[in-house]
């Protein structure tokens, strides 16, 4: 498994459903990865093992991965066939899946259990909505997300946390910083299991922002979406 302890800050780009040969190609050939961070890159799996790992700070990871171990599950991927092929990190319950694909924290619970038993690090999603925020239930919903979602099994050397507001993702809307951090420590002191965790942050992270959100106390890296698809971008976020 990754050592998690040995990064001050985890960057982490999920690519969703983007990409192809060229595409990947000319990404590989541009990124610069920083030694001090530990970087991953979520493509879609059938590209996860392109990645030439030169660079031991530099990380595949699958975008998701079956609740099941094996059997008559047609399209699956499951947790031992991603370690099989060295991906070391899973993004598990993004709020898209939970949206568009009706998972549970039920499946995210299952889902992050079989990583961790095969030595992949989940990186759980977790996050409210508008409606949600507006409603002042933010702390509500994140504590229903974390006591459902987050297995017995997990902690801060296994498992990461990705605080992601569904309103922001995509939206080039972010909380501000003072609600980012404020956020962080709630879910890190939601339980004395949870202070060491490093926690991320996701939505609309891009290079005019990463800086001042990743200074954060309580922030120990980000996950991007659409500014991970630019690699010039990309490389400045993760410098
Ligand atoms: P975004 O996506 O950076 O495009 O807002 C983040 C995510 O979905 O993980």
């Amino acid at each position: 498994m990754v050592n998690l302890d040995k990064y001050s800050s985890i960057f982490i780009a999920n690519w969703k459903l983007n990409g192809n040969s060229s595409f990947l190609k000319h990404y590989y050939e541009k990124l610069k990865v920083n030694s001090n961070n530990c970087t991953v890159i979520c493509s879609p799996s059938i590209y996860l093992k392109s990645l030439k790992v030169n660079n031991n700070n530099l990380f595949s990871g699958a975008q998701d991965v079956s609740s099941f171990k094996e059997g008559a599950y047609t399209g699956e991927l499951s947790a031992s066939m991603l370690k099989d092929n060295n991906i070391d990190f899973c993004l598990v319950g993004h709020s898209e899946r939970r949206q568009y694909f009706a998972e549970t924290n039920g499946n995210v619970k299952t889902k992050s259990s079989n990583l961790i038993e095969e030595n992949i690090i989940p990186i759980i999603c977790i996050g409210e909505t508008l409606e949600e925020k507006e409603k002042s239930l933010t702390e509500e919903i994140l504590s229903t997300q974390i006591k459902n979602s987050v297995p017995n099994l997990a902690n801060h050397k296994n498992a990461l946390i990705a605080y992601e507001p569904v309103w922001a993702i995509g939206t080039g809307l972010t909380p501000t910083l003072d609600e980012i951090n404020e956020v962080h420590e709630f879910i890190k002191n939601y339980d004395q299991k949870f202070i060491n965790f490093k926690v991320l942050y996701g939505g609309s992270v891009k290079s005019s922002n990463s800086k001042e959100i990743n200074d954060l106390s309580h922030v120990d890296g980000c996950l991007i979406g659409g500014a991970s698809l630019k690699v010039d971008e990309f490389n400045t976020i993760i410098s």
